[in-house]
């Protein structure tokens, strides 16, 4: 490289931020370069291309493939298991099932139900009972079907609200309530007493089932007692810590590896039975051994956000004031216990202020396939009875639906221990500014259900949240590899689910240390090779792992001032970076380009190392949301039309503005898939089997279903207290109030309320024809 290029490495003609002395904290951002702006993702290239490789991309010399064996029934016992068969049929290298002493291994649910990998009594329709490893993938399903299973099939319950009924079958020994858990505040009856208005209403949410683009599974290589993992994970180190613990090896043993992976969701944030099923298939077949489910196992084994029956009872004065507020909810989570009711009341606890406050959730079994986390676990269900709920109130005093709501705002928790105040929150702005960037006011009076005596309806509606967390937590380590030539690597252990993690992580450094973003290579998700991270989720990678990568930067800043400081013969304290060089502030000529600090150039690199420091302490960080949009009901059909939304995010600052964009757009439309189109279908009288087990039956929203007009309106309150770069979580709160805000649409436009999901045709062309018989 040329001299004159050297320069190129770093921005000209901007300030670097101040750099703190070591052990104090670094100030916010001030005006930002890079932060903020619209930047394209710094792996679109591979990512657009399809170089990119993604775990179920991996081939590697003399790999087989691996394939599971599930049990067909809801509730069956294995009674007898012949692989004699299956062994011989072409191809087949390995076959693992319960009876192998190295496959009988524990797999715990909770720590009071255990379960073995290869469970002999089949609780869900799904559960592995064996698996095949054969040179083709075809030839592996193939022996599948001559493996020899007798079952003895048993009763079922497919419905959580049969699992209590005094016939229901039990899941488990102990029948198949797995718990209530009960929250109050105040005194709910009195405050139903100083109501002016008291509503009811049964609200239910069906079971939505996770199925992102790339498969769950791995490819599992075994190198002597080495195990690597190349698996589609929302968390490299907590899939490492599950193996290790199933398998019972030392963590080092086992590596991780997920660079890539197509969506996860909530249903990647952990090893799943088919990791270690891979590794074992890969052990005794002495190969490398791929195992990705097909879509269908995915729809019945890898989880879902649970299905609740919520009923919600609310009290208001005709003021709005909000006087109590009680909640009762059934959900399950399937067989086993995995967060049937998780978080479904925290909305009703903590969005609106509230003094009296009761609530109720019962977690059932049901013989269905495990729940997972599954975007914002609970919330979009709480949401979908609150934010109705809250319309309905506004409705019966007459006031604005966002009026009533502006009433209503916390500034702290109150449902948290000790009432922590919250950091910042922009709920108000969020409901201000998106009214007005929506025009809702003239919107509403536009369209109501008296526009036109047409068959078609407009009708605009709108609904808000907050996220149980969102400021991310400790621990996290971040390193930073400075280059002599100014170019640099960052390598940390998270994971980029597709959210754009790197690019904002890429940013973070660039802005510190006035390097270009695209000088800076990523290594990331490798237990062997990256620092430890948790898995991407609850909206908490950028919170988390940003601020870590500004503490390495700063590092690195800290420690080239030190190396200059000898060379200029300069103290610390008066040096300064500008455009590639560190300078005397007393003496602005006394200045050195950091590619010819001589300790850079001695040691080759630097490399800074960064800590997540602790959250603040009795504070509460959450990101706030509101969510507005527009329908067009034709009554005749019953076809909704969602034509346009605009959703409002106070997540702190924005770190890249078209990642964050991104975000708005996709949680709208998974919120569109609640609404309109997504549920389980399980056959709840005959078979208890699943009916809709793939992308043709299971309508997740299409490029038909999404409006093109989708406007993100971030307010940006940089949130100083929650961490050092002002951000909060977004991933999540995105798609809270999508499935509300649509149904209190669609009740504007008709005068229909929707209180189950999906809002079908079916369904709303029912509802019409009832109420014009009403009528
Ligand atoms: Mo999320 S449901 O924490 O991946």
């Amino acid at each position: 490289m040329k001299e004159n290029e050297k320069d190129l490495y770093y921005l000209q003609g901007l300030s670097i931020p101040e750099t703190p002395a070591p052990g104090q904290e670094p100030k916010p951002w001030q005006k930002t370069e890079t932060i903020g702006k619209r930047v394209p993702r710094v792996d679109a290239y591979e990512r657009v291309s399809g170089a990119a490789v993604y775990p179920s991309d991996i081939v590697l010399p003399e790999m087989i493939y691996g394939a599971i064996l599930r049990c067909p029934h809801p509730n069956a016992l294995v009674k007898k298991l012949d692989i004699s068969a299956a062994i011989e049929m072409p191809g087949v290298l390995a076959v693992v099932s319960g009876s192998d002493p190295e496959a009988r291994l524990e797999w715990n649910y909770s720590k009071e139900i255990k379960t073995a990998l290869f469970e002999p009594h089949c609780r869900f329709e799904g559960e592995p009972v064996a698996a095949v490893a054969a040179e083709t993938p075809y030839q592996a399903w193939d022996a599948l079907r001559a493996v020899n299973v007798q079952y003895e099939v048993l009763p079922f319950v497919a419905d959580e609200r049969d699992a209590l009924k005094k016939n229901a079958p039990s899941v488990h020994a102990g029948g198949n309530l797995l718990k209530t858990e009960k929250y109050e505040r105040g005194n709910v009856e009195k405050g139903f007493i100083d109501a002016d208005v008291v509503l009811e209403e049964n609200y239910r949410t069906q079971c939505e089932l996770h199925t992102p683009l790339e498969l769950h599974g791995c490819v599992a290589q075994w190198n002597g007692d080495r195990l690597t993992l190349w698996e589609s994970t929302q968390g490299v180190y907590a899939v490492q810590e599950k193996v290790a613990e199933v398998l019972g090896m030392p963590l080092s043993k086992v590596r991780v590896i997920g660079r890539y992976m197509g969506g996860g969701f909530g249903s990647k944030l952990q090893a799943g039975k088919y990791t270690i099923i891979a590794a074992l298939l890969a052990k005794k077949a002495a190969r490398p051994v791929k195992l990705f489910l097909t879509r269908e196992e995915t729809y019945l084994a890898v989880g879902n956000r649970p299905p609740n029956d919520m009923r919600l009872k609310a009290g208001v004065k005709k003021d709005g004031t909000l006087t109590a507020l009680d909640f009762c909810c059934t959900g399950t989570g399937g067989a086993y216990p995995s967060g049937g009711t998780s978080l479904v009341d925290w909305l009703i606890r903590d969005l609106y202020k509230c003094p009296n406050v009761r609530t109720e959730c019962t977690d059932v079994y049901i013989h269905a396939g495990p729940a997972r986390p599954f975007r914002a676990p609970g919330h979009p269900q709480a949401a979908w009875a609150l934010e109705q709920m809250m319309d309905a109130l506004a409705k019966a005093i007459h006031m604005d639906p966002v009026e009533l709501r502006l009433k209503n705002i916390p500034d702290f928790s109150q449902a948290k221990e000790g009432n922590p105040p919250y950091t910042t929150t922009g709920l108000r702005q969020c409901l201000e500014e998106g009214a007005r960037a929506f025009g809702w006011e003239e919107a509403r009076k536009k369209s109501a259900p008296s526009s036109g005596a047409g068959h078609i309806k407009r009708g605009v509606g709108m609904a808000s949240c907050l996220w149980f967390v969102g400021g991310g937590w400790p621990p996290s380590t971040v390193i930073l590899k400075l280059f002599s030539d100014g170019s640099m690597n960052l390598n940390m252990g998270a994971s980029d689910i597709g959210t754009g993690t790197k690019t904002v992580m890429a940013l973070v450094a660039a802005e510190e240390l006035g390097i270009r973003p695209e000088m800076i290579e990523i290594e990331h998700a490798d237990t062997g090779t990256t620092q430890y991270a948790t898995p991407s989720g609850g909206s908490k990678t950028v919170p988390t792992e940003a601020p870590t990568v500004r503490a390495a930067a700063i590092s690195i800043k800290q420690q080239l001032l030190e190396m200059a400081a000898k060379d200029l013969q300069e103290e610390v304290v008066a040096l300064s970076f500008k455009d590639g060089n560190v300078y005397s502030t007393k003496e602005p000529s006394k200045k050195i380009r950091i590619a010819d600090i001589s300790g850079l150039k001695k040691r080759g690199v630097i490399v800074g190392v960064g800590y997540r420091g602790p959250n603040p302490e009795n504070k509460s960080i959450n990101p706030f949301a509101a969510q507005f949009c527009e329908v067009e009901v034709n009554t005749k059909t019953g076809e909704v039309k969602i034509l346009r939304f605009l959703g409002t995010n106070d997540s702190g600052r924005v770190m890249d503005r078209l990642t964050y964009d991104s975000q708005v757009i996709g949680g709208i439309t998974m919120g569109i898939g609640l609404a309109m189109t997504e549920y389980r279908v399980l056959d709840r009288n005959q078979t208890g089997k699943m009916l809709n087990r793939n992308w043709h039956d299971y309508k997740l929203p299409t490029a038909m279903d999404v409006p093109d007009d989708i406007v993100s309106l971030p307010i940006e309150l940089v949130d100083t207290q929650a961490n050092t770069t002002g951000a909060k979580g977004l991933g999540e709160p995105v798609t809270i109030p999508t499935a509300p805000a649509i149904a209190n649409a669609v009740y504007h436009a008709t005068g229909i309320r929707i209180t189950e999901t999906p809002i079908s045709p079916g369904k709303l062309i029912r509802l019409l024809a009832e109420s014009r018989k009403e009528g």
